[in-house]
């Protein structure tokens, strides 16, 4: 049984889980499955936040006091819950066999965890977009089936047996032996493994228009995190020949029916980061992620990481393929475009409590997030209850790994008056991620991508938790 408060935030009832349940805490409310109505879109305007702020200002804003905080007591021993006094169906019966599910599956009771779809975004046939459900994770790692999904041309299954990748040169002095490998060949040589994000360019990109969607899954969940596992595309080219004194860069192309074909500078093959891989949270890859093969390019925007991966070419000069010339460009308030802006620069969003849930009583809560940088590690995290006037540095949960996401958790007691809340991250060059004041000056209001704006939830007097933007 679980005790929760209804929509409109009126009396308490009790009643069986929710099967449109996002989230598993007991004491956050459910996120709505989908968006795009009316009442779910807030439009806040400057003077709102003013409003708000001056509210704060009076009032004093609510205040973490870590030392003094404590968890909320749990119910009385013997208080009539006939869960503890009695007992249970499982505790007086046989379970279900060893293997009942020869490939272990989530609990029937967390089925409204699942990759979501957005209504306004993804309804052109199969180039579509599934998001992650960040506001139910633990940790850093994203389960292989929650791993987001963006296909311009739908996914395949392909058949391991018969997938080719081949590795050649612009030109013939480039790769004096191109070759084409088979899976096996390729899980023959030295693997490594390492945690990385995958952050897709548009993550977020609903936002510029300062139009808020209403849950962290659609703002923010195009983001995922694994442990990849495959060869080091260094090692591959040196297995042919490469020049890789005369190479400036590599054309990595998919096998699917998208023509994705992406230009990756030749510097961080260099350094050994891309990866060839095949292994994804210690299993191969799934079919949506790129099975049997795709490429990881650590820190860099998702459209670059090639699914399906089926050729390398070496190069001298950038390709200006479909998908760097048209798309994942970035309009400028000057009218040009900026091309090749790839890094994924740091960014951070509070995934407990955010958009949709709802805080159900006063009191202690841990307030935890996310943050990233593809220029490297994490160092820093301060988180602002009432809108950015006031800052707390929250902790960094290890492991802390370099382009790859970050715990990070803040003890919050929540005095029941309402609340602003935001992350903001630095990472190990320095740089701090900005508001999005400070974005659009640089980046005017016409971009899709890479908006790495601080994100603010707003928390009302009724525990509500909803998306709105301090400009
Ligand atoms: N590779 C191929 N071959 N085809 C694609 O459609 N989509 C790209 C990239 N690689 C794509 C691709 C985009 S836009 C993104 S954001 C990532 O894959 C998404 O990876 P995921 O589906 O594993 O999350």
């Amino acid at each position: 049984m679980t005790l929760m408060r209804t929509a409109k935030g009126d009396s308490p009832r009790a009643g069986p889980p929710d099967p449109a349940a996002d989230v598993t805490s007991g004491r956050l409310r459910r996120a709505p499955e989908n968006f795009l109505t009316g009442e779910q879109i807030h439009l806040v305007s400057k003077g709102r936040r003013e409003f708000l702020r001056a509210g704060f200002l009076a009032a004093g804003a609510a205040t973490v006091a870590a030392a003094a905080v404590a968890a909320p007591s749990a119910v009385a021993a013997g208080a009539g819950d006939p869960d503890i006094l009695q007992t249970t169906p499982w505790g007086g019966s046989l379970g279900r066999p060893v293997a009942a599910n020869p490939y272990g599956l989530p609990s029937r009771h967390e089925r409204a965890l699942a990759r979501r779809q957005s209504p306004g975004l993804t309804q052109v046939a199969a180039a579509s977009v599934s998001f992650t459900p960040l506001q139910g994770l633990f940790g850093i790692i994203t389960p292989s089936g929650l791993h987001f999904e963006r296909h311009h041309q739908g996914w395949h299954d392909i058949d391991p047996a018969r997938h080719r990748f081949m590795i050649n040169g612009a030109r013939p002095e480039l790769v004096r032996t191109p070759k084409v490998y088979t899976l096996d060949d390729l899980m023959r040589l030295p693997s490594v493994s390492r945690m990385h994000f995958i952050e897709c360019g548009a993550n977020t990109g609903m936002e510029w228009g300062n139009v808020a969607v209403p849950t962290v899954q659609y703002s923010h969940g195009m983001l995922s995190c694994s442990e990849f596992t495959g060869v080091p595309l260094r090692t591959l080219l040196e297995d042919c020949g490469a020049d890789l004194r005369a190479a400036r860069f590599v054309l990595a192309e998919g096998g699917d029916g998208s023509s994705m074909t992406r230009t990756i500078p030749i510097e961080p093959v260099l350094s050994g980061e891309v990866l060839v891989a095949y292994g994804q949270n210690g299993e191969m890859l799934r079919p949506e992620n790129g099975y049997p093969l795709r490429l990881v390019v650590p820190g860099v925007q998702g459209v670059s990481w090639v699914k399906w991966l089926r050729r390398i070419e070496v190069g001298e000069r950038p390709y200006a393929a479909k998908d760097e010339a048209i798309h994942y460009v970035d309009l400028m308030p000057d009218g040009q475009h900026r091309q090749y802006t790839s890094i994924q620069e740091c960014k951070s969003v509070i995934t407990t409590p955010s958009g949709g849930q709802a805080l159900l009583d006063r009191g202690f809560f841990s307030v935890s997030g996310l943050a990233w940088s593809g220029r490297g590690r994490i160092t820093r995290v301060d988180v602002s209850f009432d809108g950015g006037i006031n800052w707390t540095e929250a902790t960094l949960q290890t492991p802390v790994l370099s382009k790859c996401l970050t715990r990070f958790s803040v003890p919050w007691v929540w005095d029941g008056r309402p609340a602003l809340l935001q992350s903001r991250a630095v990472d190990e060059t320095g740089y701090v991620q900005p508001s999005y004041g400070q974005l659009r000056q640089v980046r005017g209001t016409r971009s899709i991508y890479h908006n790495n704006a601080i994100q603010t939830w707003q928390v009302a007097e009724n525990g509500d938790v909803s998306n709105v933007q301090i400009l």
